[in-house]
This record gives C-alpha cells, sequence and structure tokens, in this order.
C-alpha cells in the first residue's frame, strides 16, 4: 500500500497527515485525527453529516477523496467554530431553537449553515431551505423548521442586531423550568461536535477490539446448504469467522407472541441464520478481524451455498393457497384478533342508505434515521456481557437474549449509546444479540458499524398492511357500522406481532362515536423485512384505512368531510370501537379550533384552483394510547448527593426526542420544594447497571411512565427530607440521623388498565390517551401528478406539556414523517432500497415551511403533572391529511400509499375517462365472516401478563 504525506490546515493549524490516497475520504482522515465532530452517516453523499468547510466552500467530506485535496488547503470542521464555553451563534441558537433533537446531524447542518451566512449574511427562509438542500443536509429529526429558526437567529447575531444572549435560554424569574423551552441537556456536547455516537465510541475502542463485518447473502428465502470460510479465515487481520454454530446457547431470540390466538410463539428468529434466511437482510455469519476494512474485506471471500425457495414477498403472496410455510410448523397468517360491537355489521349495512367501501394499502415505511446501526460488545468488570447501541428497550436484551446465548440469568448489561435516532427500529434486541454472540465466540470486545445499506436491509420496518372496509352512515349521516379485515404484513419475524394486532382494532375508526363494528386484524409472514416498531405502531396504517373511509363516506353522504366529521365525533358518554369511554371528549373542541383555518384554506384552495394546479384540503383526525397498558411498569431512583444537587437514575432512553429534557423537567417540578436551580439535577441514564429498569421508550409510554415514578420517587424523598417544621434536611443531616438519601419510585397500570378480551376485542387497555386533528393544504400539478404540500397544521391534545421544545420537535419531525409516508417513502426488501433517496426521503425543499401546531390541553387524571407525552399521536394521522386533499384538489383517490407522481398520473388519466383506479377486494386469509364466525365458536382464555406498546 502506498501512502501519501499531506498537510492540511484544519481549523486554522497546519497539520501533516498521513493517508492512503487510494482510499482515504477527508472525513477518514479528520475522524482519524480525532476530530470526530464530523460524523458519517450515509457514507454516500446523501446526508450531509459530514459537512465541512473545505477552503470556504460546503463539501461533504465522506465523498471527498483524500487525494484530491491540495496540500495547504484550509478545512474548518465544527470543532474549529465553537467551544463548549465559547459558542459560535450557530452553535447557540441550535440548542435555543430546537435544532439538536438526536444531534447526529447538528455538525454537519451547523458547518452547512456557517457556510451560507458566510456567503450570503441575510438569507431569506426560502433560501436556507434551498441550501441545505442542494448540500443534501438530511436531517430525520426535527422537520426542519426549528433548524431553519436558528439560521435565521444566528444570523441576526453574526450581523450584530441580536446579541447571544438573546438567543441563549434565560431561566425564568421564579425559577420553574416546566413547560418552558430549557435546552436539552445533551445538546451542548452534539453542537459542538464533542458527543460521541456510535461509531465515535468504535474508533475509540482499547487495542484488541475486532471489527466485525457481515456476511448477508442478499436472498429472501433460501436454504443454507453450506457455509465455506477457509479463504476468509485466511485474509490479512481475520481471526474468526462466526457462524451460528459458535453459539452456545439455543441461538433463538425469545420475544414471546403471547397473545393467546397466536399461532407462533415469538421464538423462531435466530441470532444468526442456521438453517435457512427468510428474508433479504439475515446474516448467516460475521467476520471478525484488526481493522473494519480487513473484515469487509474478508466477508465478501466467505462462500456460500444456498437453496432459493418460493419467495413471498407480500403478505397476500405468503397467504395465497398453495404456499409454503415460511416457518415450518407455523401458518402464514399466524394471529387473528376480533372486535365484535353492537350489531351484526352485514344487517346494520344493508339497512343504512350510505355505504360506502375500499381497499387500501399502505407500505413498508423505513425509519431513515441518519446515522447507521453500531452496536458494542464485551466482557465488563463485573464479568457481564456489556452490550452498547441504539437501543429503545434497554430491557429487552436483558429479557430474551441469555437462553439463546447460552448465558445464565443476569449476566447481560445494556447500555444505550448516544443515538442518531431510531423512532422504534432500535427497540428490536436483534444487533445486541449479534455482537454480543461475537464478543462470546471471540472472548474479544468487538464493534460493529452497519453500512446504511446494510443497516437498511438488517433492520425492521413499519409493517406495510392490506385492508378490506365498509362503512355505512343513516340519512343524517350519522355513522352506524363498520367493518374492516386488516392484515399487517409483518414480514420474516413476528418481533411483538401480537402487540401491533391489537392497535387496527383499537384505533380504525379512533374519535367516532360508532356503534357497530365487526373487525379482525391478522398478522402474517412474508419475506419482507420484519416489521417493527416506528412512531404511532400500527395506528398509521389504521387510519390509513379509516380516515379515508370517512371522508368517503361523507362525500356519499353529501357532507362536507368537516360537517361529517363534526357530527360523528364522539361526545361525553359515548364509547370507543373497544365499547369503553374514551379518557377525555376533547374531539369536538379540537375540531372547533381548526373550523376557522378549515374555512380559510378552502377558500384560498377553492379561489388558486387551476386545471393545471389543482388545490385541495383535507382533514384526518389521529392519536394514540399512553403506556403499554396492561402490566405497565417502571421504576426510577433519585439520590440526594452530598453537595445538595440530585442524581435521577432511569432507564428513558434518549432517541432523540428528549429522554434527558423530559427527565430533567419532571424532576425539577417535582422536586420544588427544595428550590434547586435546574443545574443542580444530574442524569444518570441507559446503563441497566446502574439505574433501575424503567421500560422501553415507545407507546407514549416514558413520560408518563417515568413522570409517575419521579414523582413517586420525589415524594419519598422530600418525604425523608422534611422536617418537622416543614423546612428540609441536608444531605449531612440526613446521614447523620441515618436516614437513607435515595429513593425508588414505581408506576404501574395494572389497576387501571384492563386488557382486549382475546374473545371480543372489548377492553380499555391504557390508562390516557393522546389525540390530535391533521389538515393539510395541498397543490397537484395534473401534468406530471406531483404532489406539494403548502401547508400542514395540527391541532393537540397531550394534557399540559413539560418540555415546549422537546413536544414542538416531536410535532414538526413527526409531520414530516408522515408527508413523506403519504407521498414517497417505501422500502421492498430487496438491494434497490438501501439508500435515503432510494427510499424516498424528502428535502427541506419538499417540506412546506407553514407548520402550524396548536396545543388544546385538556385535565388528565393520571398522568404526572397532567402531562400524557405526545410523540405516538404525532405522527398517526397527517399522511391521511394529505391523501384527503389530494382527492380534494384533483378528485383522484390514492389507496395504496405512497402517492408517488406516477400514481396520481395514472389516477388522473383514468379518472378523464371516466375510471377509477382502485384496488380490488383483497383476500387476506379467509373471509371475513367465516372468520368472525369460527372465533365465535372457539373461545380461548385471557392472554397472560405482557407489556404491550
Ligand atoms: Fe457524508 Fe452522509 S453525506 S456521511
Ligand atoms: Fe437531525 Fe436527528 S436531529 S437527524
Amino acid at each position: 500500500m502506498a501512502l501519501r504525506k499531506i498537510c492540511i490546515n484544519i481549523n486554522g493549524v497546519d497539520r501533516m497527515l498521513i493517508c492512503n490516497p487510494g482510499q482515504d475520504s477527508l472525513a477518514d482522515v479528520l475522524r482519524r485525527t480525532g476530530l470526530t465532530g464530523t460524523k458519517l452517516g450515509c457514507k454516500t453523499g446523501q446526508c450531509g453529516s459530514c459537512s465541512v468547510l473545505l477552503d470556504g466552500k460546503v463539501v461533504r467530506s465522506c465523498v471527498r477523496k483524500i487525494k484530491d485535496i491540495p496540500d495547504y488547503s484550509k478545512v474548518v470542521t465544527i470543532e474549529g467554530i465553537g467551544t463548549p464555553t465559547n459558542l459560535h451563534p450557530l452553535q447557540q441558537a441550535w440548542i435555543t431553537y430546537g435544532g439538536v433533537q438526536c444531534g447526529f446531524c447538528s455538525p454537519g447542518f451547523i458547518m452547512s449553515a456557517k457556510g451560507l451566512l458566510d456567503k450570503n449574511p441575510n438569507p431569506t427562509r426560502e433560501e436556507v431551505r434551498h441550501w441545505f438542500t442542494i448540500h443534501r443536509n438530511a436531517c430525520r429529526c426535527t422537520g426542519w423548521k426549528p433548524l431553519v429558526d436558528a439560521v435565521m437567529a444566528a444570523a441576526k447575531v453574526m450581523r450584530g442586531e441580536a446579541t447571544m444572549e438573546d438567543i441563549t435560554f434565560q431561566t425564568p424569574a421564579d425559577g420553574r423550568i416546566y413547560g418552558t423551552n430549557v435546552p436539552r441537556p445533551a445538546a451542548l456536547a452534539k453542537v459542538t461536535g464533542l458527543c460521541d455516537f456510535g461509531d465515535d465510541i468504535g474508533l475509540k475502542m482499547p487495542d484488541g477490539t475486532l471489527h466485525l463485518a457481515l456476511v448477508q447473502p442478499g436472498l429472501s428465502h433460501a436454504k443454507i446448504k453450506g457455509i465455506n470460510f477457509s479463504e476468509a479465515e485466511k485474509m490479512p487481520g481475520v481471526v474468526k469467522v462466526i457462524t451460528a454454530k459458535d453459539i452456545k446457547g439455543t441461538n433463538r431470540i425469545m420475544l414471546p407472541v403471547t397473545h393467546p390466538r397466536s399461532k407462533a410463539d415469538g421464538f423462531e428468529r435466530p441470532i444468526i441464520a442456521d438453517t435457512k434466511v427468510f428474508r433479504y437482510g439475515d446474516v448467516v455469519a460475521v467476520v471478525a478481524a484488526d481493522t473494519e476494512e480487513h473484515a469487509r474485506a474478508a466477508a465478501k471471500k466467505v462462500k456460500l451455498d444456498m437453496e432459493e425457495l418460493p419467495r413471498y414477498m407480500s403478505y397476500l403472496d405468503a397467504v395465497a393457497p398453495g404456499a409454503m410455510e415460511i416457518h415450518e410448523g407455523i401458518p402464514n397468517e399466524y394471529l387473528r384478533a376480533p372486535l365484535f360491537k353492537g350489531e351484526d355489521t352485514r344487517e346494520v349495512l344493508a339497512k343504512s342508505p350510505y355505504v360506502v367501501e375500499g381497499s387500501f394499502y399502505s407500505t413498508s415505511q423505513p425509519h431513515l434515521v441518519i446515522e447507521p446501526d453500531v452496536t458494542q460488545a464485551y466482557i465488563d468488570e463485573a464479568g457481564n456481557v456489556c452490550i452498547h447501541n441504539k437501543t429503545l428497550a434497554t430491557v429487552f436484551p436483558l429479557l430474551t437474549l441469555a437462553p439463546g446465548l447460552g448465558l445464565p440469568d443476569g449476566k447481560i448489561r445494556v447500555i444505550e449509546n448516544p443515538t442518531g435516532a431510531s423512532f422504534g427500529y432500535s427497540i428490536s434486541p436483534a444487533s445486541s444479540a449479534l455482537a454480543a454472540a461475537c464478543t462470546l465466540a471471540l472472548d474479544a470486545p468487538v464493534t460493529l458499524t452497519m453500512s446504511y445499506a446494510e443497516h437498511q436491509a438488517f433492520s425492521g420496518k413499519r409493517a406495510a398492511h392490506y385492508s378490506n372496509a365498509r362503512m355505512g352512515c343513516d340519512k343524517e349521516g350519522k355513522i352506524t357500522g363498520f367493518e374492516f379485515d386488516f392484515a399487517y404484513d409483518h414480514g420474516a419475524y413476528t418481533e411483538m406481532a401480537d402487540i401491533l394486532a391489537s392497535k387496527a382494532i383499537r384505533f380504525a375508526g379512533f374519535s367516532y362515536n360508532i356503534p357497530n363494528v365487526r373487525a379482525l386484524a391478522r398478522v402474517g409472514f412474508s419475506n419482507q423485512t420484519y416489521g417493527t416498531a416506528y412512531r404511532s405502531y400500527g395506528n398509521s396504517q389504521a387510519y390509513t384505512m379509516s380516515e379515508q373511509m370517512v371522508d368517503m363516506l361523507a362525500e356519499k353522504a353529501g357532507t362536507d368531510p368537516f360537517e361529517f366529521r363534526y357530527k360523528n365525533l364522539a361526545r361525553p358518554g359515548d364509547l370507543n370501537i373497544n365499547s369503553y369511554p374514551f379518557k377525555e371528549y376533547p374531539f369536538v373542541t379540537l375540531m372547533d379550533k381548526l373550523k376557522p383555518l378549515y374555512e380559510e384554506a378552502k377558500a384560498r384552495a377553492k379561489a388558486e384552483d387551476t386545471p393545471e394546479k389543482r388545490r385541495g384540503v383535507g382533514i384526518a383526525f389521529g392519536g394514540y394510547n399512553v403506556t403499554g397498558g396492561p402490566n405497565d411498569h417502571g421504576e426510577v431512583a433519585l439520590e440526594l448527593n452530598e453537595d445538595g444537587t440530585v442524581t435521577n437514575y432511569n432507564t428513558w432512553e434518549d432517541q432523540g426526542q428528549g429522554g434527558d429534557v423530559g427527565t430533567l423537567v419532571l424532576t425539577h417540578e417535582s422536586l420544588r420544594p427544595l428550590h434547586l436551580d435546574y443545574t443542580q439535577i444530574k442524569l444518570v441514564q441507559n446503563d441497566t447497571a446502574q439505574c433501575p429498569q424503567t421500560g422501553p421508550a415507545g407507546a407514549n409510554r416514558s413520560h408518563y411512565i417515568a413522570g409517575n415514578a419521579i414523582r413517586d420517587a420525589a415524594k419519598k424523598l422530600l418525604d425523608a427530607m422534611r422536617k418537622a417544621d416543614g423546612t428540609y434536611r441536608t444531605y449531612a443531616e440526613m446521614v447523620a440521623e441515618g436516614i437513607p438519601t435515595k429513593y425508588l419510585g414505581v408506576c404501574d397500570t395494572t389497576d387501571i388498565t384492563k386488557d382486549l378480551d382475546p374473545n371480543t376485542g372489548i377492553g380499555d387497555p391504557t390508562p390516557e390517551y393522546n389525540y390530535a386533528v391533521f389538515f393539510a393544504e395541498v397543490e397537484v400539478d395534473t401534468a406530471i401528478g406531483k404532489t406539494k404540500i403548502l401547508s400542514m397544521k395540527m391541532i393537540y391534545d397531550i394534557g399540559a406539556i413539560g418540555s415546549q421544545q422537546a413536544v414542538e420537535g416531536q410535532a414538526y419531525g413527526a409531520l414530516t414523517h408522515s408527508m413523506g409516508f403519504a407521498l414517497s417513502e417505501k422500502y421492498i426488501d430487496n438491494k434497490d432500497y438501501n439508500s435515503l433517496i432510494k427510499c424516498g426521503f424528502l428535502y427541506a425543499d419538499d417540506i412546506p415551511d407553514d407548520i402550524y401546531l396548536e396545543s388544546v390541553p385538556s385535565p388528565r387524571k393520571t398522568a404526572p403533572f397532567g402531562s400524557v407525552g405526545c410523540c405516538e399521536g404525532f405522527q398517526s394521522a397527517g399522511h391521511v391529511a394529505v391523501l384527503n386533499a389530494i382527492y380534494n384538489a384533483a378528485g383522484v383517490r390514492i389507496y395504496d400509499l405512497p402517492a408517488s407522481p406516477d400514481k396520481v398520473k395514472a389516477a388522473l388519466e383514468a379518472k378523464a375517462l371516466g375510471k377509477e383506479l382502485k384496488p380490488d377486494k383483497y383476500f387476506l386469509g379467509s373471509d371475513l365472516f367465516e372468520a368472525l364466525d369460527e372465533i365465535a365458536e372457539n373461545p380461548v382464555s385471557a392472554a397472560g401478563p405482557t407489556m404491550a406498546l
């Protein structure tokens, strides 16, 4: 290998560097010098997280080869523009204006913005958005608006029109931070590039750490007949090729499916594929070597003898007559969850004057995080297998991996690394299992950085769905009945399939008073990647169907969709589709708030509509449960420290949503009698050896469960500290009196929820809900079928707001995901869907700046300070508002997502010929009513305790 000496001026200092000109990128070289503020996401020029200034110009350093960089070029990185004690205005603005969620993209964005402001000190918002678009700066968390806000605010300071103080959070006079924009504790490290994410940690591991590379055959369904790694093991630096044979346990991930109607137990997934591969991204071997490059080179030399089997690339293929069982002994359709409410809908709908029917499909939605999956594993000082990665459920590896790895219980420790977002997929213990198996097989520390393509193929996605539905109303436009047959395409593995099944039969038709329902949620295997958690898990699929059906029925009944909804929204006394009262009835209030905005936008759409550019508006109602429901449980500990500060120990995993700031505001508020400054609250989070188990960061549960547990712990601590005269003991006084200084707080939902009856679907499995109504204005270009979203509005009820910045951040981000889900995002499990762009990622120019949010809080009985958390509900139905707006604009309904230009154009062309492009009724495995009759005749006993999400 011929190396080259190069001198580059980095952050004002000439540095002499030795590099490999045939291989190194500028990013590689910078990162080797320790400047890991330059992050590597996609490594293909699509995300901008590696952006730096090269001779004053913004470049993506991952695709800028070092050989093309002349000596004495000037490079500026995030470390060169400000420090934690002397921030650049852009860094400060990023903290203050919500530019940091996960923060993985922040250094790249800040450098890109600096490049813009150096050139144009007074840009418009549109110019900022366009700059980020052309420089391919991608953020999946923030929805762009806060980033533009931050640039505009920083620009003012840089022009001398505002001061740093003006753009810095100021603590209110009373010291109270609850409900404010108090910055995230982790933000400072992220904007200065000093936060080590997974790959940075991998780069800084001690000598002796082995690098892993995956062997993925890239076949969707095949038998493994042989693996020959003799050549691979002779490659430079290779220590071992690990296969399933090296795993001492059962080689299974034991994530049980507990629904009593499930024909799968949840134990079918191997840690490393042993007999078959079930999807494109399955791993059959892992190469361990001294460097990542060596491991990857050797992985290419592993020879596989595979026998391809029939591929079932959708649920429909897998349940078609004659399909083979993907997992032997388990039918491809393995779970049916019914819902019976009121009278038989066949009779009800036969008597209803207006009835509509439709069949719907929503795609497997990719999470499109910017940081791909990274995991480390090693044996810690206590002899535990210690796993570091992006997990949002530190508890899952503890509960699901020991038998598979051949470990006794209690020998696994999990630590969440700073995480470049997840939105749900990292709930899976699969990459934890893989790294743990390798560290055990090698008896050495390991680090695994997946490429973006490997990450895409390996991780789960939002399950696709297929549904058939009928809905009817009476002459007055009141809904009489709703029946639907709903199938989740859960792909290769069952991971939490029982939890998913419950979503359709709880949330299709949510928010309306529907007296009669017959429904079935089915879940089945296919050779797609597996379905996993994603913000608004299971619900966004359900709303895809039900909120379009509501619009269709409104039209059939000759009523405006707003008025139709208004008439049918649940009022106090009405029951939800599971025959229980809603927790609150904010629906009409939310619609009342929307009314003037709706009327104004409708008039605008009418005025600005042209045959070439059709304008329209659309509404959809959404919402989500709060907590995992029955048996949900979480713990938090608070400890009074010697210096008077208080430490909160918990596993409220921070995926960028704000587990840190949520903990901070709830703890500070709970301890208000102590008059602590908020900087006196310390956080120790997401290490299972140090923290009590708070449970996964999913299902809107963290804020509720951790919040109530914090309140409980705070009460216990305050009770212990309180003296007879009402003042509080110091740490020294506590110790002197022998009073413990650390208290465990608990939250448990067992007594306040009731699981769904598996025979009827009747139940009340959540202590709270959040609610939102979404409203989109769109323009459809009839020549090319392209939809532009002009504005998006969301009026919501999540109760009180603990952190304004975190809540609004979730809202902007979630709405952006919904817009992508509506228009462009898609994942098919093959080599083509390996990048942000190929999966339909929308950049800043595609997302409107006009996003309106309004909180209308109603009181909550059981939530901490009346606040229930927000994120799942925020992504529940915005996409359907867009679909309904497309129909309103152009008169074409898109039944299968995404509403890409080709589909909209085809629908417009069909419409011009007097036809409607509409899917035929799907065959989902059996007739709906035959399946329901069979369930009615074969009752099962209720499921055992499980933690639903
Ligand atoms: Fe360089 Fe994505 S553009 S890492
Ligand atoms: Fe931008 Fe997470 S904050 S990707």
